[in-house]
């Protein structure tokens, strides 16, 4: 009889249990047990990174990780980066740049781009470059991930300061409240 271990842990946000053998890759664990086959198998031994998801917040080789290690982890999954069926920026601009040739690479690039921009919103594309160097793409289709990425940082670039100078408003507004109520005691409500 072939020995099996408990595992929890939490996918996309979903606690998942699962009894798994000790040496069962964490690839397989999510693919054949959580049935999150957007995770891409391909070499199997740490050298193309079409298997990257996130654990515990880094990007790791699914393959190369035992699922027994991820016991208690908090695990993201290309199918966990869109929201409510919204591809998120990333995933976008891979779309709207023809990133996407046979497809096969690009959940591992997408969360290896994800962690980039995770790491620094406005990443330059020697940054860009590091980032995905794990990561490759027998279609050879690097140059308008790059430019994807690079539209990426541009946006977060645009949005930075402005997004900045609405929360410095509101908390000055905020300050303003506060510093109201000590002074005078609370506002009062109209019945
Ligand atoms: S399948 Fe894991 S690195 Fe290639
Ligand atoms: S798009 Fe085909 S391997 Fe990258």
């Amino acid at each position: 009889m072939t020995q099996t271990n408990p595992l929890r842990f939490s996918v996309n946000g979903y606690p998942q249990s699962l009894d798994v053998p000790p040496n069962l890759a964490l690839l397989d664990a999510l693919r054949d047990g959580g049935g999150l086959t957007g995770t891409k198998e391909c070499c199997a031994v740490g050298e193309c990174g079409a298997c990257t998801v996130k654990v515990n917040g880094r990007t790791v080789n699914s393959c190369l990780m035992l699922a027994v290690e991820a016991d208690g982890a908090e695990i993201t999954t290309i199918e966990g980066l869109a929201v409510d069926g919204q591809l998120n920026p990333v995933q976008q601009a891979f779309l709207d740049y023809g990133a996407i040739q046979c497809g096969f690479c690009i959940p591992g690039m997408v969360m290896s781009a994800q962690a980039v921009i995770d790491n620094n919103p406005c990443p330059g594309l020697e940054e860009i470059r590091e980032g995905l160097s794990g990561n490759l793409c027998r279609c050879a289709g690097y140059n308008r991930m790059f430019e994807a990425m690079l539209e990426v940082s541009r946006h977060n670039g645009d949005s930075g300061p402005r997004e900045q100078e609405r929360r410095r408003v509101r908390h000055d507004a905020l300050r303003g409240a506060q510093d109201d109520a000590i002074a005078h005691g609370p506002a009062e409500v109209e019945s």
